[in-house]
């Protein structure tokens, strides 16, 4: 394994941190996590070098707190960091945010959080906050030692990232990155900001919740015919690894063998790592990925609301992204929402309103019916 120090914080982390938000439930089916297995992967990792474990409050229906306390029991605490979030729509003032660190704290039977995040804050959010005290909050608990260090998780865009950061005296941040999303949300641009400031890097989501692990044919026709041989995976943790700003790269496994799998791949994957051919391979693969964007909506939303509550950019979203990452049209939870709320193109009556509002001059009308037939 290898370890990156967080300068600021004079701590080291394993390159490999486990996602604690996608275990799987209990073969019976009446349990949000098959507790014995999530806490055996736990001690696998841990037993193979990683230090940093990810939850939150809310993970696994607020279960993965406390299958992560029960896997820290006998010995295992004083092997890892743990992070975890306060849950921003269950805060009220400074009493519940109070209340709330009590819970995880007794839930995770630790009596310090070394890392303790906002969780998906976004600016609104932040200057809410910071109207009920939550940088006082911040600053009081690291004092009586009941968390160790301020940090936040993001998912919003790249100007609200500069904005919060530079905002308060963060001692980490989370952001979403991987190869696919350079220029979305905090992106390339903020991973670099973070760095400059000597802000440790968290990263979520480095294989798109696991679309990148399963390449689609004109993807793989790329990996297969490049001289070095890897897997998906393997390929996307590097190219993050290979930034040297990153901290830490979370994965959420859910069984024994991607354990097995990120140990090998965090064994050498480094600052660095990766040549000119290998960046120019990666490089490849993305633009492979959005050569199978269906339509070039870029979700400015100018179209809507519609008069008859269409969701335009809904669907656009859930169309690319099906046909991205080569996924089966019932997986899509946004698609799900739409036909579950009757947003959808069928409701459509060919007013025309949306196409004159389109900065893009998209072929609303016609793309839509394409779309929802595609989507079944
Ligand atoms: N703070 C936030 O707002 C926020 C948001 C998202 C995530 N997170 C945290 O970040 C963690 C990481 O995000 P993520 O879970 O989305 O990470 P990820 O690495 O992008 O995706 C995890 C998925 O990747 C697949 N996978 C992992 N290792 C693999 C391997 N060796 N071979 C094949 N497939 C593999 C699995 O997919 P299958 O299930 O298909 O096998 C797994 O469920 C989460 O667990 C959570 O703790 C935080």
């Amino acid at each position: 394994m290898k370890y990156r120090k967080m300068e600021k914080l004079g701590i080291s982390a394993s390159a490999f941190g486990l996602g604690c938000m996608r275990f799987n439930g209990a073969a019976s089916g009446d349990s949000i996590i098959d507790e014995q297995k999530a806490i055996s992967l736990i001690r696998q990792a841990i037993d193979g070098g990683v230090n940093y474990l990810d939850t939150a409050y809310v993970y696994l229906d607020k279960t993965s707190e406390t299958v992560v306390g029960k896997a820290l029991k006998d010995g295992y605490r004083e092997k890892v960091t743990v992070a975890t979030k306060m849950p921003l729509g269950y805060v009220k003032d400074r009493a519940s945010m109070e209340a709330l660190l009590d819970e995880e704290l007794r839930k995770l039977q630790t009596d310090h959080i070394d890392f303790y995040l906002m969780h998906g804050l976004n600016k609104k959010e932040w200057e809410s906050f910071k109207a009920i005290g939550a940088p006082e909050f911040f600053d009081d608990m690291k004092r009586e030692g009941k968390i160790r260090f301020k940090c936040f998780s993001f998912h919003g865009s790249y100007e609200d990232f500069e904005y919060i950061l530079n905002d308060f005296d963060w001692d980490m941040v989370q952001i979403q990155y991987n190869f696919m999303d350079i220029e979305n949300q905090a992106g390339k641009k903020g991973l670099e900001l973070a760095g400059k400031k000597g802000i440790p890097v968290v990263i979520m989501e480095g294989l798109l919740g696991g679309r990148l692990s399963k390449a689609p044919q004109n993807v793989q026709a790329l990996y297969d015919a490049f001289p070095v041989k890897r897997s998906a995976v393997e390929w996307a943790f590097r190219w993050i690894c290979n930034h040297p700003e990153v901290s830490v790269v979370l994965s959420g496994c859910n069984e024994a063998e991607q354990i097995e799998e990120n140990l090998r791949i965090f064994d050498t994957a480094e600052a660095g790592v990766m040549d000119a051919d290998e960046l120019q391979l990666m490089e490849n693969v993305r633009r492979a990925y959005l050569d199978r964007t269906k339509i070039g909506c870029t979700g400015c939303k100018y179209c809507m609301p519609c008069p008859n509550e269409v969701n335009i950019a809904g669907i656009f979203s859930a169309w690319n992204n099906i046909s991205l990452y080569d996924l089966n049209p019932a997986d899509d939870w946004g698609l799900k929402r739409i036909k579950g709320n009757g947003n959808g193109a069928d409701k459509c009556i060919s007013c025309g309103a949306c196409e004159a509002k389109c900065p893009q001059n998209l072929p609303i009308i016609e793309k839509l019916q394409c779309a929802w037939s595609e989507l079944g």
